[in-house]
């Protein structure tokens, strides 16, 4: 789908050029849309007065969203709705609004005034001040989350590091990249192809657009008054879809350079394997059915076991290239030996970091242990890569 470099000109009004376009994506939003629509004219209006457009894409609700927007069009005459009963779905819905936009700005908030309305202003102005992009974040100054568990915090959070590890020049440019919040200069995705997939236009505006200065914007995202979220689990799928998608038809500015994801998958692969290496010879030597030998005994040896293993791969394939280069017995004992150093300090950062997220960040002993292994990976790559195989 693309935008049009030119406003559309059949549109049935006067004016056909304006400064301002906002969209309203919406689904089953008919207790929040029309105190939205108020609070948003109204305060547009404040700011550059009628130069502005108010599009409701409404998907068809079954709570009839659309006819109560349709309804508020005599009062509000910058409104206009769109009620699609084709295509479904958040990105594709603000895309279409852009399309039938006409603004040389383009923008997007949520129906369900979790978005606070008064960020528009420092919005608008971040653009008018030069920037080509403006985004609400709740991740710098003045920024947050109202009242999410830890568990939500996390998997926002993680969503977020994982795409900054898959796509660094483009989860990298911003601090909230799952903001479904801000505005853009129509030249800056106008004759882009944008694929609707997803929850995250944003991510495709930066990724595809031709986005140079960004203003960010701090804001708290409140809590749902009215109405209940459409996020499911799907949305976490699509979202790993999206950045494998745009991992692969993006251009990566920068890669070499930057975080050697490659080697990073293959050496977590082989830690995964590890894994299974360290759970089968424990069972071995301690179980009472095979060996029954002491429990921290078959530990040591079933960990020391599982180095081994990982090292063997990661020699041969996470650093293939470094270990084709130097084959002597020499060389490799060597790099085994720091190999089991570092690993050891990984194993020593593991339990410190347990202890400190468990006791002063998420009091909940999974998430601070997955915290934990996160780091302690982390670690053990990097260091690794730097010490044993000298990348
Ligand atoms: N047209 C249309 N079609 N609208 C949709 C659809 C859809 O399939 N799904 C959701 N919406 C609308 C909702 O009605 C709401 O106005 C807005 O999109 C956001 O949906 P929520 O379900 O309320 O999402 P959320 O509150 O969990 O997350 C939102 O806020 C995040 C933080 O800024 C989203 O906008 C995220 O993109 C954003 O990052
Ligand atoms: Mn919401």
């Amino acid at each position: 789908l693309q935008i049009p470099e030119f406003p559309p000109q059949n549109v049935t009004t006067d004016k056909t050029n304006i400064y301002f376009s906002l969209i309203i994506p919406t689904y089953k939003e008919r207790d929040n849309i029309a105190k939205v629509i108020k609070i948003l004219c109204e305060l547009i209006e404040e700011f550059i007065s009628e130069d502005y457009e108010l599009i409701v894409v409404d998907d068809d609700s079954p709570d009839r969203t659309w006819e109560v927007a349709q309804s508020m069009m005599a009062e509000y005459p910058n409104l206009r709705v769109m009620r699609r009963q084709q295509e479904r779905g958040l990105s594709s819905a603000v895309i279409r609004g852009w399309q039938a936009a006409r603004g040389s700005v383009l923008g997007v908030i949520d129906g369900d005034l979790q978005h606070p309305p008064e960020v528009l202003a420092q919005l608008l102005r971040g653009i008018a001040q030069g920037a080509d992009l403006a985004v609400a974040s709740r991740h710098i100054e003045g920024g947050g989350v109202s009242s999410w568990s830890a568990v939500r915090r996390f998997l926002s959070r993680g969503a977020q590091v994982l795409g900054l590890i898959f796509l660094p020049g483009v989860l990298g440019r911003v601090s909230d990249p799952m903001s479904g919040y801000f505005m853009v200069r129509r030249s800056c995705i106008a004759g882009v192809t944008l694929n609707p997939v997803g929850y995250k236009i944003l991510l495709e505006v930066i990724g595809r657009g031709n986005v140079g200065e960004i203003a960010e914007v701090g804001y708290v995202f409140c809590e749902r008054q009215e109405g209940e979220s459409k996020v499911t689990w799907k949305q976490y799928i699509e979202y790993l879809h999206h950045l494998l998608r745009l991992r692969l038809t993006t251009k990566q500015v920068g890669q070499k350079s930057s975080f050697p994801i490659g080697r990073f998958l293959r050496f977590g692969l082989v830690g995964l394997s590890g894994v299974f290496v360290d759970m089968a010879i424990l069972y071995l030597l301690s179980d009472p059915t095979t060996l029954a030998l002491p429990l921290t005994r078959s530990k040591i040896i079933a960990g020391e076991i599982a180095v081994f293993n990982n090292f063997l791969w990661n020699d041969a394939w996470t650093f293939a290239d470094v270990s084709q280069r130097q084959q002597e017995w020499h060389h490799r004992l060597k790099r085994f030996l720091k190999f089991n150093l570092v690993c050891l300090a990984g194993l020593g950062i593991n339990v410190l970091v347990l202890n400190l997220v468990f006791n002063f960040v998420i009091p909940n002993r999974y998430i601070a242990n997955l915290v934990a292994i996160a780091v302690a990976t982390v670690w053990n790559f990097w260091v690794n890569l730097k010490l044993s195989w000298r990348v």
